[in-house]
């Protein structure tokens, strides 16, 4: 399915493949262990995380998945009914935490392409309120494809990230992930953040 839909929308979907569970597991690594957290899952596509995020949660805090495809996200739903999905984009996270009455995200895992982190006069950069939407002492996770990993897009997203975080950690490669990638693990967001 994911190949499907990546023939209408190469851009958008950026995948033939879904991660693998060691990708998947990789991306779920800043979901602590005890407590409630509120954790959202960003470009959920057909699951492959979206599972993995379940087991490590088991039953605990929220999981708020965004998914802008709707063919998606009614899937989504249908194999996950436990996880709260929403069908819209990512640069509106504020609104869907403020309609649920969540203040913040605890973590944040984003499998999205480069596309909406694409610069815009037009829109706030998506990096900066997804900062925003974080908890102070929360994490962002970001899977990203070794291959393009020098690719100015991939270069200008660490850049931003490194400029948004006090710390980012970049995985070893993932060899059994198709196509191999890497996870960028950042903490401790800086609330004076204007990447513009
Ligand atoms: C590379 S796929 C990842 C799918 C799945 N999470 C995985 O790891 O296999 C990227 C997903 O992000 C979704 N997406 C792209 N732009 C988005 C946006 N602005 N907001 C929310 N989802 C978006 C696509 O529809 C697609 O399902």
């Amino acid at each position: 399915m994911l190949l499907r839909e990546f023939l209408r929308n190469p851009l958008g979907i950026a995948a033939v493949t879904s991660s693998s569970l060691a990708m998947a597991t990789q991306l779920s690594v800043a979901i602590p262990e005890s407590g409630e957290p509120v954790v959202v899952e960003l470009g959920a596509g057909t699951g492959a995380c979206t599972g993995v995020i379940q087991h490590r949660l088991n039953g605990r805090g929220r999981h708020i998945a965004v998914e802008v495809n709707p063919t998606f996200a009614k899937l989504l739903s249908k194999r996950f009914p436990r996880v709260d999905v929403v069908c819209g984009e990512a640069k509106d996270l504020p609104k869907f935490l403020a309609d649920r009455r969540a203040q913040a995200a605890e973590v944040i895992i984003s499998t999205l392409p480069w596309e909406p982190f694409a610069p815009s006069s037009a829109q706030r950069p998506l990096l900066e309120t997804l900062v925003e939407s974080l908890d102070r002492n929360g994490a962002y996770t970001q899977a990203a494809y070794t291959v393009t990993r020098w690719a100015p897009p991939a270069r200008r997203q660490l850049r931003q990230l490194q400029a948004s975080f006090e710390e980012v950690v970049v995985s070893e490669t993932i060899w059994r992930n198709v196509p191999p990638a890497r996870v960028y693990i950042a903490r401790r967001p800086r609330n004076d953040l204007r990447l513009h």
